[in-house]
């Protein structure tokens, strides 16, 4: 069964120059420990196609319509149902890790309060279970880290963070803004990487946005491809790398700067990457 079922989903905003249709009737399904990705070039829709899904969108700026059934939910006929499930069934990757967290709060207080969201736990467990995250996405230290404050630590450890936020809810589903495009490229490789890997283990199914078509040929299962709101193009990894089928794909594909061969799996060199990015 699908971890989210998408249908015919459209999403109006209300702006000063009057309503834009910028999502315009999408149907998509994500099953378990499977990555789909919405590829497209800036304004085509992706960040609000992510926002109407978690509902954070406001109610008088943004119309939602259509159907997104997660874990069992629909996300657009059921709101006041699905406002309990945002920060336990599904969690949100966002792309400016400096900005998602809050400055004057330590990086354990901040992760205390994730873990709490799943449930009451006495003070112990909640550290113990920090620090257990910590050391799943790869944060050397763990300890000292939970001491820390957001500025104390760099980019690519702060979207270490993030995801430990997120995991911390055992969600069925995480949505990935752009999660790495704030980075350079060799911190962005271990992100990418430390994701796979915690899906494989925990089985989250992953909604990855990204405008970078590298970035999708890693992760992906499925690529939708979006322009103007709607999917110009969906299909498996292979078929819209090996052989897209609109001009506007082959466009996004030209713009990756370079493409090695293609084998199914991450590059050799990304645990290296990936190392590096622990480091970092
Ligand atoms: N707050 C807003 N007010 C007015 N228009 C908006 C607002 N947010 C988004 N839009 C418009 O909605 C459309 C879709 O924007 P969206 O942010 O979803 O695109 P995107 O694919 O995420 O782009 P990017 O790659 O730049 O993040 C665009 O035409 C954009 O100009
Ligand atoms: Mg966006």
């Amino acid at each position: 069964m699908s971890v989210l079922e998408v249908r015919n989903l459209s999403v109006e905003l209300m702006t000063t120059a009057g309503v834009i249709r910028a999502v315009d009737g999408i149907t998509f399904s994500i099953d378990p420990r499977q990555t789909v990705t919405i590829i497209g070039e800036s304004g085509s829709g992706k960040s609000t196609t992510a926002m109407g899904l978690l509902r954070l969108l406001p109610d008088d700026l943004a119309v939602i319509s259509g159907h997104a059934v997660l874990d069992g939910v629909d996300v657009v006929t059921e709101p006041k149902k699905f406002a309990k499930l945002r920060g336990r069934s599904v969690a949100l990757i966002p792309q400016d890790a400096m900005t998602a967290l809050s400055p004057v709060h330590t990086i354990g207080r901040q992760l205390g309060e994730a873990v709490l969201r799943k449930g009451a736990a006495p003070k112990a467990e909640v550290a113990r279970r920090s620090l257990e995250l910590l050391e799943q996405v790869r944060i050397p230290d763990p300890a000292v880290q939970l001491k820390k404050y957001p500025h104390q630590l760099s980019g690519g450890m702060l979207q270490r963070v993030l995801i430990a936020m997120a995991l911390a809810v055992d969600p069925v589903l995480l949505v990935a803004d752009e999660p790495t495009s704030a980075l350079d490229v060799t911190v962005q490789a271990g992100i990418l990487d430390l994701l796979l890997e915690l899906q494989e283990r925990t089985q989250v199914a992953i909604l990855m946005i990204t405008h970078d078509l590298g970035v999708a040929r890693l992760v992906s299962d499925r690529i939708h491809v979006m322009k103007d709101g709607r999917f110009v193009e969906s299909g498996e990894v292979e078929q819209i790398v090996e052989n897209p089928q609109t001009e506007y794909t082959k466009k996004l594909l030209a713009a990756v700067p370079k493409l090695g061969h293609w084998d199914g799996e991450p590059h050799a060199d990304s645990t290296q990457a990936s190392l590096d990015g622990a480091r970092s």
